[in-house]
């Protein structure tokens, strides 16, 4: 069993040295800041998203106390079209424990590290073995379809007891010999990059996989099996309305969202209901003005969204339109805005 299981680790260890991805701005750095705020925005997000947000980022944040010290705002506008915005509310206050109860250094374990807003066992046990060298393995979504299939573990993953199986299989391929020791960090970002560019959902590229010989799926010619999952997302529509109010100085009317809910905590231009909840808000000498903009979809996780904006061009900044406030032109693009609002309010979304 030993000499198996190392053998596997050894082949994943050596593909990662020469064909895994080893210049990522994330990589090369024992820096665990860097290394948290990568995998965190890595958790929902293409590599190739990522990279100017990290950039960002750290000109911005360069370490843990500036983060720390910043507005949740501040933290919301520049995160501003990832999307899956608890990860940034997460985000600030995982900043703020590691400064507070941490002494500004993030902890070493994946025991210490799941303690934190944000760090699920994952990304706990990525920043431990990738900063710290841990033991110990890591599981999400790329990870979870190479684990399945080179072992055939087909039980179902909508059980959590199957997933806490998982885990404990995934424990047991780790690299354990003495000579290995220091090889953890590269154990886990090869299975992150043997999950990204060769056992793909859809086209797994067995003949160029470094363990399709210790692969179950692949000797038995079924990869696409795995992993089973039978729970099927119910997914839901809403239509929302929109108040487009835009000054002439090219200023706008926002409110921000309240947490809990769609865009919580981000500004937006004010929400509605309906469409006679929309005009409610608008005073009658003024709604001659309106300008209904053709209905646009936005594909939240659950649910499609229904997007339907009605504009109005005011001369100055007059009238109250509910709770909110204007926010100048060279402010509003700044600002935490969901991504539709962004593109709807630059233009990008096919308006008139
Ligand atoms: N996805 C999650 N973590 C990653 C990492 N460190 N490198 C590339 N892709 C990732």
């Amino acid at each position: 069993m030993q000499l198996t299981r190392d053998a596997f680790a050894r082949r994943v260890i050596a593909w990662q040295k020469t064909h895994g991805r080893n210049d990522l701005p994330w990589q090369n750095t024992k820096d665990p800041y860097r290394v948290w705020l990568s995998e965190i925005m890595l958790q929902q997000t293409q590599v190739a998203t990522v990279r100017g947000y990290f950039a960002r980022f750290l000109i911005r944040f360069p370490d843990v106390a500036s983060l720390a010290h910043a507005s949740l705002d501040d933290v919301l506008g520049l995160w501003s079209g990832l999307g899956y915005y608890s990860r940034a509310r997460n985000l600030h206050r995982c900043a703020q424990q590691v400064m507070a109860l941490h002494g500004g250094a993030f902890p070493a374990t994946t025991e210490v590290l799941e303690t934190l807003p944000g760090i699920g066992r994952s990304t706990g046990a990525a920043i431990a073995s990738l900063c710290f060298g841990e033991c110990v393995a890591i599981l999400d979504a790329n990870v979870k379809r190479v684990v399945t299939r080179v072992l055939g573990f087909d039980a179902d993953l909508a059980k959590g007891s199957n997933v806490l199986a998982l885990w404990d299989a995934a424990t047991q391929l780790l690299p354990v010999g003495k000579d290995l020791a220091s090889a953890m960090p590269r154990y886990t970002q090869g299975m992150m990059d043997l999950g990204a560019t060769v056992c793909l959902p859809k086209r797994p590229q067995c003949a160029v996989c470094p363990v399709r010989e210790d692969c179950t799926a692949a000797k038995a010619g079924d990869p696409q099996r795995y992993p089973v999952r039978t729970r099927t997302l119910k997914r839901s529509t809403q239509a929302i309305w929109m108040l487009w109010v835009q000054s002439a100085d090219g200023a706008v009317w926002l409110d921000k969202r309240p947490t809990p809910g769609v865009w919580a905590g981000l500004h937006c231009l004010p929400l509605f209901d309906s469409e006679d909840a929309l005009l409610a808000q608008v005073p009658v000498a003024l709604r001659k003005g309106l300008e209904a903009l053709p209905v646009f979809t936005h594909v939240l996780t659950h649910k499609d969204l229904y997007l339907h904006t009605w504009r109005l061009t005011v001369t100055q900044h007059c009238a109250d339109w509910g709770a909110g406030q204007w926010v100048g032109a060279q402010a509003w693009p700044q600002v935490g805005l969901p991504a539709p609002i962004r593109k709807l309010l630059q233009g990008a979304v096919g308006i008139g």
